[in-house]
């Protein structure tokens, strides 16, 4: 950063003793560079850039309000303070000269402490605004890279908590489907279906990242039960049924609310409109939304493919138990959104939609895994 004792004068007069007089007063403290025409004064002040110009009025070829006007009209010279050193003592001079952009006016002859002390306050005045513009740039481009590197860690722990999601719910789908599949579409559908009742952007990237977390309990349910190649007994049933409060018992008193939404759902997603669901038997709106939403996907995607002890059902048929179960197992408007999306839903078999809706961390994490849409998995599950 430049210092007062470093600064750069132009002198511009038409008598040469001024410009001799001017050198030995500033001289020592400054480095004054001088000429005694208009002409050769801009273009010396354009190739110095000093930091404060003394500029008489009354010159030969060009005056110095000429000067002063040109030197204000040039980008790289405009901001060059201007003091004026001149016989000419009217009122209307000096006006004329701040019009024009001059910081000071000296008559001369002038007194030589004087001159000192104007040039040194602009000088100063010089100085601090430009290491306050500096300063400015300076704190502009820290406030940039913290904010760049903020951005980038709510990035991360919106991706490692995402990833933790996924991958918990891995453990709990592995034994029953190695594929990941299931989660994987039923995720994709609740969020469309999310859209389609008018859910915002955030709640929708919530629930799709929530929503694999509706079997976690499923990791206290015994093999042989888990994986029973065939109907489950009454008995069975009821203990396939506590993956719910498992999963919620699982996920409870975390604070984030994306786990916290998951845990609704694991508690949830089996209950049924009509009251005759698990684990509570909660009826209509008693039962969450995220709950009615995830229960449509969750049952879609489980009708659409096969499992240990059933064929897959074609889509039509599928189709046609969610829309007979609208008003008993499942809401009536979720199923109203489910239908009015069903070509999206549809598409999400190709895998043609998912530039949308954020879905690219599970498609990312899924290609990762080699495993995208195998609709081969043989091991999908009772409840
Ligand atoms: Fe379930």
């Amino acid at each position: 950063m430049k210092n007062l004792h470093q600064s750069m004068i132009v002198a511009v007069d038409d008598m040469k003793i001024n410009l001799e007089l001017i050198k030995d007063v500033l001289g020592e403290e400054y480095e004054v560079l001088t000429t005694d025409n208009g002409q050769d004064a801009l273009i010396l002040i354009e190739n110095k850039r000093p930091d404060l110009i003394l500029l008489d009025i009354k010159m030969s070829d060009m005056d110095g309000y000429e000067v002063c006007r040109r030197l204000k009209n040039n980008p790289y010279t405009c901001n060059i303070p201007i003091i004026f050193l001149s016989g000419m003592s009217q009122l209307d001079d000096k006006e004329q000269g701040f019009e024009l952009g001059a910081v000071d006016y000296l008559t001369k002859p002038f007194e030589i402490a004087e001159l000192r002390a104007r040039v040194k306050i602009h000088l100063n005045l010089k100085i601090y605004q430009e290491r306050l513009e500096n300063q400015n740039v300076v704190l502009e481009e820290q406030v940039q890279i913290r904010t760049k590197e903020l951005e980038k860690a709510i990035q991360d722990l919106r991706d490692s908590s995402f990833e933790m999601i996924w991958r918990l719910t891995r453990i709990a789908e592995f034994r029953d489907d190695d594929t990941g599949s299931h989660i994987l579409r039923m995720s994709y559908y609740s969020a469309i279906i999310a859209r389609s009742l008018g859910l915002d952007q955030n709640k929708i990237e919530y629930l799709m990242n929530a929503a694999p977390l509706h079997d976690i309990g499923k990791i206290a349910i015994p093999d042989k039960i888990l994986l029973k190649p065939g109907r489950l007994t009454a008995e069975e049933c009821e203990v396939m049924k506590t993956h719910t409060t498992i999963g919620a018992k699982i996920l409870e008193n975390l604070r984030s609310k994306m786990i916290d939404m998951g845990r609704e759902i694991a508690l949830t997603h089996h209950e049924k409109w009509d009251g005759s669901g698990y684990p509570q038997g909660l009826k209509g709106e008693q039962i969450p939304l995220y709950g009615r939403i995830v229960a449509v996907a969750d049952v879609f995607d489980a009708l659409m493919s096969k499992r240990p002890y059933k064929e897959a059902y074609s889509l039509e048929e599928s189709l046609q138990i969610i829309r007979e179960d609208s008003g008993k197992h499942f809401d009536p408007e979720v199923v109203k959104a489910f239908f009015s999306s069903l070509d999206e839903i549809r598409a999400m078999e190709t895998g043609s939609l998912f530039s949308d809706l954020n879905c690219q961390k599970i498609l990312n994490l899924s290609v990762l895994q080699g495993r995208l849409f195998d609709q081969s998995h043989q091991h999908l599950s009772n409840p």
